[in-house]
């Protein structure tokens, strides 16, 4: 457990954050052991997200990806089609093996001294085998080193470097169903989309939380935040009347909270429909013909599929949340705050859109999201600027002292019968992050899974 020695004295992590009164104190933000530490407890245990099973449909296929500071490769097996996850780190002296973004491979062969390995990883040629190691060096020992387990959810690939890790849906508990729910198309069809490609990646001066702990955590910035991104209109639809940002507004029984699992640490902005059934479509891309045709479509079909059924929380205009600790996810939009140092982030950003959607929609979808979204999106170009001066604001001697506030909705939370294990709050509180800062202290202070929930529990 780190002892943080400063001028707030001998402090243990555990008086560093108080979710149950809405307390942190800044090193969780700034201090470089505390970070450190992370990478270890965190990002080495959890399950990540690295991808999408159509970025990668062939044998051979391979995108560069990401877990925690740590470059990723995730490649399709070209001998039986298997998606593996590798350190992209060569056994000899370290290399990185792969230094392409995506592309299809037979072999990954090292740029330093040559070494070759299979796409299952195992090293299959190294130079000067016969003469300079004497035909000694054992092979099998030296091949790309990969995650403990791999998960493809609904088409999403996710990963975890801890053997002891329990499955990738007792990770995600009562989350697993939105998840599939933003996995499909917008007609229902289970692993119905595809990502745009390619994924966009940049570095912002701030720590991984500021983003990973606020984005679905925080509703009550946007008002402010975004005020002139509302007034520009720069919603799927233009509309001038507050800058919506899906064709939410047809009316549908539903009730929008902002949600927490504290046990778990997943939550974020959701929405609890009351009637079975898919909401109706209302016509929104009027500056782009054949776009409502389309989706007009597909949300029929999608409500003859739900015909009887509710909606899982989220997905389709029904908010975002995060997988704790550093994805969030949305019917549209994948947001990844990859840790690139305690002061750096690395944010990278990918996009659903149908798989069988005419070219007319996608180049619609993909206008849309490049406005909003990524490093000269209109929106994150509001958030990028608070996170940017807020980190740098809390580094000094003065600023360290005092703690980050995050009481509200503190006592307001409550269970609902349609959502087990989840607590609700008002639309707008402060109750996802402080479910996320619960499940820190229980990573940071764990020596295993076997200390952390859900295998803890399961031992008793
Ligand atoms: S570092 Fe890769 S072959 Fe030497
Ligand atoms: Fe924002």
């Amino acid at each position: 457990m780190v002892s943080i020695n400063k001028s707030r004295g001998d402090r243990s992590l555990r008086s560093l954050v108080d979710p149950d009164n809405g307390l942190i104190a800044r090193d969780t933000y700034v201090n470089e052991e505390i970070y450190h530490q992370e990478l270890e407890q965190i990002f080495a245990r959890a399950w990540l997200f690295v991808g999408h099973e159509t970025q990668v449909p062939n044998p051979g296929d391979f995108i560069n990806s990401r877990m925690g500071e740590e470059e990723v490769i995730l490649v399709r097996d070209r001998k039986d089609s298997r998606l593996h996850v590798f350190l992209n780190s060569c056994r000899h002296k370290g290399m990185k093996v792969c230094r392409y973004d995506d592309g299809n491979t037979l072999v990954f062969t090292c740029p330093f001294h040559g070494w070759s390995y299979d796409t299952d990883g195992r090293l299959v040629g190294v130079p000067y085998y016969n003469d300079a190691y004497s035909k000694e060096l054992d092979k099998s020992k030296w091949g790309l080193h990969e995650v403990a387990q791999i998960a493809n959810y609904h088409g999403s690939i996710w990963a975890t470097w801890d053997p002891k890790a329990p499955s990738f849906e007792d990770y995600v508990g009562s989350w697993a169903p939105s998840i599939q729910h933003c996995f499909q198309s917008t007609d229902g069809t289970d692993n119905g989309v595809e990502l745009f490609s390619p994924v966009m990646k940049w570095r912002i001066p701030t720590n991984w939380k500021f983003p990973g702990f606020s984005f679905a955590g925080d509703a009550a910035h946007v008002a402010m935040t975004h005020r002139s991104v509302n007034a520009a209109s720069i919603g799927p639809q233009g509309n001038r009347e507050g800058g919506e940002r899906f064709p939410m507004t047809a009316p549908f029984p539903s009730r929008v909270y902002s949600s927490a699992d504290h046990e778990l640490g997943h939550g974020g902005q959701n929405t609890i429909y009351e009637q079975t059934g898919n909401r109706p479509y209302r016509d929104t891309w009027y500056t782009v013909p054949g776009v409502d045709d389309y989706y007009r479509k597909t949300a029929e079909k999608k409500n003859k599929k739900y015909a009887g059924k509710h909606l899982p929380p989220g997905g389709h205009g029904g908010g975002h949340f995060c997988i704790f600790p550093n994805v969030i996810l949305d019917h549209w939009r994948i947001l990844l705050w990859h840790p690139h140092g305690v002061g750096s982030t690395e944010s990278w950003r990918m996009f659903q859109v149908d798989m069988e959607a005419p070219k007319v929609v996608k180049d619609a979808q993909r206008r849309y999201v490049m406005r909003y979204c990524g490093p000269a999106g209109l929106t994150e170009s509001d958030d990028m600027e608070n996170w940017n001066y807020a980190f740098p604001a809390s580094l000094g001697t003065m600023a360290q002292k005092l703690d980050y506030n995050f009481e509200m909705g503190l006592g307001h939370a409550h269970p609902d019968e349609e959502w087990p294990g989840v607590t609700l709050n008002y639309r707008i509180s402060e109750e996802p992050a402080r479910a996320r800062f619960r499940r820190w202290l229980e990573f940071m202070e764990a020596g295993s899974w076997d200390e952390i929930y859900p295998v803890k529990k399961k031992k008793k």
